[in-house]
């Protein structure tokens, strides 16, 4: 039977870019595979409301849109890739909205633990793309993904992408290595040793933090190369199941933490009630 590759488009736009990256990965496949694809911008997914229900009712959220339908989508889904464009240097908002309400991710650990990913920004201008690489690659690492690639292609309008180099060869690259062949590219840019990530902030005194699982660690000059020695923190979220798993317990004791200190807190709530005046939709 065909294997399924859920392809996430993170944008609008019928035949832009990031549809057609996914369509041509799916092509650059070798194995037995089917496409769904799936337009996360269309979706009516609205923002999480912080109840935390969802890590007591095995993922299950009480707001009723589509948000389901994508988390069912990647459950059943083989492998997926996720191509998002640009937009003011971020990726497109409906990532951000979907991992919002991720809390419900950790009822459905075991559908989504581990599947085969890869993840794509596009920008249309080049050295433009801001935080989109590292957004993408939260997607999946978030959705519980196995991130086995992820590229910035540059293109402005609809299909350009293709008329530069590079794309048709990207393509093929992390349809490779989305089916677990393929050499393992050298890095050419030092990477986070815990994750694989390559966005990292400066701390004080030499130490670097990795923005994609957020652990720190020294970094330096070696025989002519940077390198960084980051090491996983106390609170990892998607580095191994058994963590991800002990994350999920360490949020429901939350509840009890918040029950005792409820007085404490209201305390410290009521002290600013009434405080400004707020603006207010227009729709209520
Ligand atoms: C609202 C908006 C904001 C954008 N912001 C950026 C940007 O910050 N940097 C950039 O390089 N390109 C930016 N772009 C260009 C898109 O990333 C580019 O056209 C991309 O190819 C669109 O992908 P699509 O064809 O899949 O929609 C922006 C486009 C739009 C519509």
């Amino acid at each position: 039977m065909a294997k399924t590759l859920l392809g996430i488009v993170g944008s609008l736009r019928k035949s832009g870019n990031s549809e057609l990256f996914v369509k041509e990965l799916f092509r650059q496949l070798s194995g037995d595979w089917e496409l769904k694809l799936l337009r996360l911008p269309q979706m009516d997914i609205r923002p999480c409301k912080a109840c935390y229900q969802c890590i007591f009712d095995e993922g299950k959220c009480p707001q009723n849109d589509d948000f389901s339908l994508v988390l069912d989508a990647l459950i059943h889904a083989d492998a997926y890739v996720i191509a998002s464009p640009t937009y003011l240097l971020g990726a497109n908002a409906s990532l951000k909205r979907f991992l919002d309400r991720g809390l419900c991710f950790y009822g459905h650990l075991d559908g989504l633990w581990g599947k085969p990913a890869v993840a794509v920004a596009i920008a249309g201008i080049e050295g433009m793309e801001g935080h989109t690489k590292l957004d993408v690659e939260s997607f999946v690492k978030l959705t519980m993904g196995d991130l086995r690639g992820s590229a910035v292609l540059y293109g402005a309008l609809p299909g350009e992408i293709f008329l530069k180099s590079g794309a048709r060869e990207t393509a093929l690259r992390l349809a490779r290595a989305l089916e677990g062949g393929g050499e393992p590219a050298q890095p050419s840019v030092p990477l986070c040793p815990v994750c694989g990530g390559d966005t990292f902030r400066f701390l004080p005194e030499g130490q670097v933090r990795c923005m994609l699982c957020s652990s720190a660690g020294p970094a330096g000059w070696e025989e002519g190369r940077l390198r960084v020695h980051t090491r996983a923190g106390e609170h990892t979220l998607f580095l191994s199941y058994e963590e991800a798993r002990h994350h999920a317990d360490w949020l429901r004791t939350m509840k009890d933490q918040f029950l005792a200190r409820r007085n404490e807190l209201k305390e410290v709530a009521q002290a600013y009630a009434g405080e400004g005046n707020w603006v207010t939709p227009q729709k209520a």
